[in-house]
């Protein structure tokens, strides 16, 4: 797991999603990026699992598939160039997890950035191929051009799931500036969630 403590947006999201990966069992990462997350669920999943991961470029694939070679788990790793909105016409099983990293590459292309349109249709697909009990991890940047847009699209469709049938929480940095990042996880209801809030806790 990505460790800085509580201060990095990623632990929070790996910390909060990784419960609910089974060893074998099938996961997305909608934004491979560097490669990160996507060795990290690769991990979880083992080599009798599969990880589908996303990205728009080229770039981005290239260097997660080296990073994946490197670290010996290439073989459960599907690699996607596509945009994660199409991510149904690729992935039609139940998943545990989808990892969202939005914003743009790390040393790449600042233009070539996730957008709220694409992502909030990328997270109605997730929504529908997440498994009872499943969770969506999602690291939303609001210091980019575009960025509050997208993280204000995310948390009103997040904020608009029912509650009987979704958990949802919302991290955020408290003491640091507007423009930290935010965390937020959706789990569905199900086999890992069979409680119901108490009249006093909703
Ligand atoms: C912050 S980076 C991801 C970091 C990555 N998860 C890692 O661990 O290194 C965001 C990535 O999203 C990609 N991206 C942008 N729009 C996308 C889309 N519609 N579908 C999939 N990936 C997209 C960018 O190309 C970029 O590589």
């Amino acid at each position: 797991m990505f460790y800085n403590g509580l201060g990095s947006a990623v632990y929070l999201s790996h910390l909060l999603i990784s419960e609910a990966v089974r060893w074998g069992g099938t996961v997305i990462d909608a934004t491979a990026g560097n490669g990160n997350d996507t060795i990290f669920l690769a991990k979880l999943v083992g080599p009798e699992g599969r990880v589908f991961a996303f990205d728009t470029q080229e770039k981005a694939l290239q260097e997660t598939s080296a990073m994946l070679e490197k670290s010996g788990c290439a073989a459960q790793v599907t690699l996607i160039n596509a945009g994660h909105e199409d991510m149904d016409n690729y992935v039609q099983v139940a998943v545990d997890v989808v990892i969202f990293n939005l914003g743009y590459l790390p040393g790449g292309d600042h233009n070539l950035v996730t957008s709220a349109e694409t992502t909030t249709r990328a997270l109605s697909s997730a929504l529908k191929l997440l498994r009872p009990g499943g969770r969506i991890g999602i690291v939303v940047y609001t210091g980019h051009p575009g960025g509050r847009e997208e993280c204000e699209a995310v948390e009103l469709l997040a904020s608009s799931l029912d509650s009987m049938l979704f958990n949802v929480i919302s991290l955020t940095f408290v003491n640091r500036s507007s423009r930290a990042p935010v965390v937020i996880v959706i789990e569905k209801a199900g086999a890992l969630n069979e409680s119901k809030p108490s009249a006093q806790n909703t």
